[in-house]
């Protein structure tokens, strides 16, 4: 098939930037339709390290298009700083780059709400990472959002901004907060405008003459399906619907024409910001996983939290998402454990409980039901076939197919492009 699409199947930082980077070497476009700058993908090639918020992260093949879809919503700021650092890598963003009109656009005030609703709720706060992602959403949904498609022309833009700012800005002030200044907003925004009108162009059109085509096209989710807007123990959320269901909204392209799904899983789990976590591990164990692992927020820096891997959600996430095909990345971190434990259900109250059943109090108190694997001390980031990994190593790879169901494409033991082993 021709169209496939590479999402996370945790809480985010799976290690998609490295898989669809490699995954895209024959596409023909590369695209992201949900999310904004909250992302933070990776791509390592060499001794240089890429970090991708909006624009996708196979754009460094020279075939392979980059298309930012409706569904993503766009700080332009952040877009220009990542298009400096492509172009000063020789990339050329002519044609490379296309941006829809529909996305809706994060501003100033956006990200200063943000701030102050996570600052007014304290030790209640939900971990976002203060992109203003959230508010940028709900503009959306409540009919006062601004898209691309307004910064066209610019008399109505500053007419639009001007009227949303100065409601912002009373509820920012509600909030103790400095107000934002409108002038000086709209001088940066023209700026932005400016850089970025060359590439407005629909997308929907392109994506559907790329079917008839019979282009290649690789989707890259972002965040991860625990994080999903309907589908999270909610409010512990991101703003969009991280299942394959985004890419319909986010893109317009249709379901039926997606060809694989393929699922990243990290071999353990990680998680940026609150919110329950079932296998979630503390001490000495969880600072280990994370000092060798370097979880730390690619957008934010902050240290990722910590567990053993979760499959009662990622079967959850598989069967929603109808994943023909899993990667498992980071497996090379596990080395050197004595022995790994693996979550295969929850119980509470005595009873087995499923992810799906799961609101916010139930995972949160959730015991998890674990099988224990021997661990394996060899450094195994230097093996590229199934053959040569320790058996203690394949018998966890081989546990994790038959639970999930689901074939394992190939499993990730570093960070660099080729640092793969064939399965
Ligand atoms: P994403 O948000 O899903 O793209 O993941 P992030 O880029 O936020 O975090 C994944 C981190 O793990 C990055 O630093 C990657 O370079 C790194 N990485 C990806 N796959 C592997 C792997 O198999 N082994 C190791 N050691 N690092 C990896
Ligand atoms: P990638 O694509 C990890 C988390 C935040 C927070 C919650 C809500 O790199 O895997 P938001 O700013 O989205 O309103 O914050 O969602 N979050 C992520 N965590 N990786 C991500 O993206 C994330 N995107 C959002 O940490 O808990
Ligand atoms: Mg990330």
């Amino acid at each position: 098939m021709s169209s496939d699409i590479v999402i996370g199947l945790q809480w985010g930082d799976e290690g998609k930037g490295k898989i669809v980077d490699l995954l895209a070497q024959k596409a023909d476009y590369v695209v992201r339709y949900h999310g904004g700058n909250n992302a933070g993908h990776t791509v390592v090639l060499g001794d240089k390290k890429f970090f991708f918020r909006l624009i996708p992260s196979g754009i460094f093949h020279k075939k392979a298009c980059a298309i930012i879809a409706n569904g993503v919503v766009l700080d332009p700021e952040v877009l220009i700083s990542e298009m400096d650092i492509l172009e000063k890598e020789g990339v050329n963003l002519k044609r490379k780059l296309i941006i829809s009109p529909r996305c809706h656009l994060i501003l100033p005030y956006h990200k200063e709400l943000d701030i102050a609703y996570e600052n007014a709720r304290g030790r209640k706060k939900l971990g976002t990472t203060k992109r203003g992602i959230g508010p940028a959403y709900s503009d959306k949904v409540s009919y006062n959002g601004i898209r691309i498609y307004d910064l066209l022309d610019w008399q109505h833009f500053t007419e639009i901004f001007t009227f949303q700012a100065k409601i912002k800005n009373k509820i920012l002030k509600t909030f103790g907060v400095k107000p934002i200044n409108i002038k000086d907003a709209l001088v940066r925004l023209k700026r932005y405008r400016t850089r970025i009108l060359p590439y407005i162009q629909d997308t929907f059109p392109l994506l559907n003459k790329a079917i008839t085509d019979k282009k290649q096209i690789l989707f890259e989710g972002a965040h991860g399906i625990m994080l999903d807007l309907d589908w999270s123990p909610y409010p512990f959320a991101t703003g969009s619907n991280t299942i394959i269901g985004g890419v319909n909204t986010g893109s317009g392209f249709p379901l039926k024409s997606i060809g694989g799904v393929i699922g990243v899983i990290k071999a353990f789990t990680s998680r940026v910001g609150e919110g329950p976590l079932p296998t979630e591990l503390n001490g000495r164990l969880a600072d280990a996983i994370r000092e060798r692992g370097g979880e730390y927020g690619t957008t934010t820096g902050r240290p990722r939290r910590i567990g053993w891997l979760d499959l009662e959600a990622v079967k959850f996430a598989c069967t929603i998402n109808n994943v023909s095909e899993i990667v498992i990345t980071k497996l090379d971190i596990l080395s050197g454990l004595i022995d790994l434990k693996v979550c295969t259900g929850y119980r509470l109250n005595g009873k087995n409980i499923s992810y799906s059943q799961c609101g916010y109090n139930e995972l949160a108190n959730v015991s998890s039901v674990y099988k224990v694997f021997s661990g394996w001390k060899e450094d195994i980031s230097n093996i590229r076939s199934f053959a040569k990994l320790p058996k203690e190593c394949k018998v966890y790879l081989k546990f994790i197919e038959k639970f999930l169901d689901v074939k394992i494409k190939f499993v990730s033991v570093g960070a660099e492009r080729n640092a793969n082993v064939k399965v």
